[in-house]
């Protein structure tokens, strides 16, 4: 076994110009080193503030192996700590989600924290007198994380003190989330609808790449675009189509269509699916809405908002979103070979009911498990894990369109099978398991 903590040059030598090895997606040890340097310096996505809408409403969950907590304020704003006494640590909340009035209380010697973390009683505390607690973190109350971003309301978090500021880490790549709040005439989104959640026995960066893979649809979906087309045979082509069959029916398109939709990526791995059109660029127009979207923004902001319906955006490592349909995924690695994907969908204020049923229906018919195109995917993705530990080839393929005047070009938009996008990523994987973070500023 590589001992890849001491030795840097070796987890460098792991992402070569055009593959990578099969480590980055097999190697408990390089999991261990992510949790510790990777998901620590990058930005990850927390969560949205609607999940938390009243003062006192909490959300917890684990971030790269830490439990925390969303926490709604009752100024409004969104704090986020970590999700564990500064007594003797037991966990404060241990439901996923609630509201928990004024105050926590801890469920072990009940000492108390306002909704800003700050310690409201201890009991019997005269056996504190003299001693250090109030000099120790133990008596400063609730952690909070060391770096939180409210962008919009999508809450993200850097968990090391160290590492890229957030607008230089996301940079251009934030007008993707721009592009899907301002899609609401009141500039407002809210989760709903539920999650659907799928646990994968797979590498999260499988997941990541191939939300950029458009090459694979043709293949890996044939049967259910086949079977969509069937049922659609015999009707016009300018004929309305049913929900569903407007979704479906695009996953069919040829490797032309895919490749002319065109890609972009930007510094850390982010990337862009569709600059051009893309898949979801054929839905029905809605008038009314279209109406509405012109009074709130313009009539160049809206359209220039309509105009963008990439395929996907990827603000690597944690979350991909969609203009239309508004939805958005989020990855949450669990170890080297088990990954858990949430599906959510938006409401978006002032607009139609029906652009939240065509997220919903969109989540349920392509990323939910029982689907008719992400079982296709989750097939696969467990197929590579354990195709990847045969012998004779350890390396994985990243070959298609690479040209080595990608290393020097600031921006770089290419065609949409462009492997580019995939390199990218890992290019960015291996700057951020560096031992030491690559830019600190903030
Ligand atoms: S661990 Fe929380 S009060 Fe003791
Ligand atoms: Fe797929």
């Amino acid at each position: 076994m590589t001992n890849y903590r001491d030795r840097p040059d070796a987890i460098a030598a792991l992402v070569q110009d055009d593959r990578v090895h099969r480590d980055v997606y097999l190697s408990e040890e390089l999991f261990a080193l992510e949790q510790e340097r990777f998901f620590a310096t990058t930005w990850l996505f927390a969560g949205h503030a609607s999940q938390v809408p009243q003062a006192g409403d909490y959300w917890s969950l684990e971030l790269a192996g830490r439990p925390v907590m969303m926490v709604r304020q009752t100024d409004g704003s969104v704090r986020m700590f970590y999700n564990r006494c500064a007594h003797k640590g037991a966990q404060l909340v241990s439901e996923e989600s609630g509201n928990t009035g004024k105050f926590f209380r801890c469920p072990y010697h009940a000492w108390s924290y306002k909704l800003d973390g700050k310690t409201l009683a201890i009991p019997f505390k005269s056996g504190y007198e003299g001693t250090r607690l109030s000099e120790c973190e133990s008596g400063q109350g609730l952690t909070p994380l060391p770096q939180v971003v409210n962008y919009r309301d999508f809450i993200f978090v850097r968990l090391s003190k160290e590492g890229p500021a957030f607008a230089d880490y996301f940079g251009e790549v934030l007008q993707s989330i721009d592009n899907l709040a301002d899609r609401s005439p009141e500039g407002r989104l809210s989760v709903g609808g539920g999650v659907l959640r799928n646990i994968i026995q797979c590498n999260w960066k499988m997941y990541l790449e191939n939300i950029n893979d458009a090459v694979h649809p043709m293949s890996t979906h044939e049967s259910a675009t086949q079977a969509a087309a069937a049922l659609w045979h015999g009707h016009g082509a300018d004929e309305p189509k049913p929900m569903a069959m407007e979704q479906i029916l695009p996953f069919g398109s040829g490797y032309e269509f895919f490749d002319k939709m065109g890609g972009r990526v930007f510094a850390n791995g982010h990337s862009l699916l569709g600059v051009n059109f893309s898949i979801h660029s054929g839905y029905a127009q809605l008038p009314d809405y279209e109406a509405a979207l012109q009074a709130a923004h313009g009539a160049e902001r809206a359209h220039e908002i309509l105009q963008r319906s990439p395929q996907n955006c990827v603000l690597f490592p944690s979350l991909a979103v969609k203009g239309s349909p508004q939805v958005m995924r989020v990855i949450r690695p669990l170890s080297a070979n088990r990954t858990l994907i949430e599906a959510w969908s938006f409401r978006v204020a002032g607009a139609p009911e029906l652009m939240f049923e065509r997220a919903m229906s969109y989540n349920r018919l392509v990323f939910s498990p029982m689907s008719v195109v992400a079982h296709d995917d989750v097939r696969i993705f467990e197929s590579l894990q354990k195709g990847l530990h045969a012998d004779g080839n350890e390396w994985v393929s990243l070959h298609r369109g690479f040209d080595a005047a990608e290393y020097s070009a600031t921006t770089l938009t290419t065609n949409g099978t462009n492997e580019l996008l995939m390199r990218n990523q890992f290019r960015a994987w291996a700057k951020f398991m560096a031992p030491q973070p690559p830019a600190s500023s903030s």
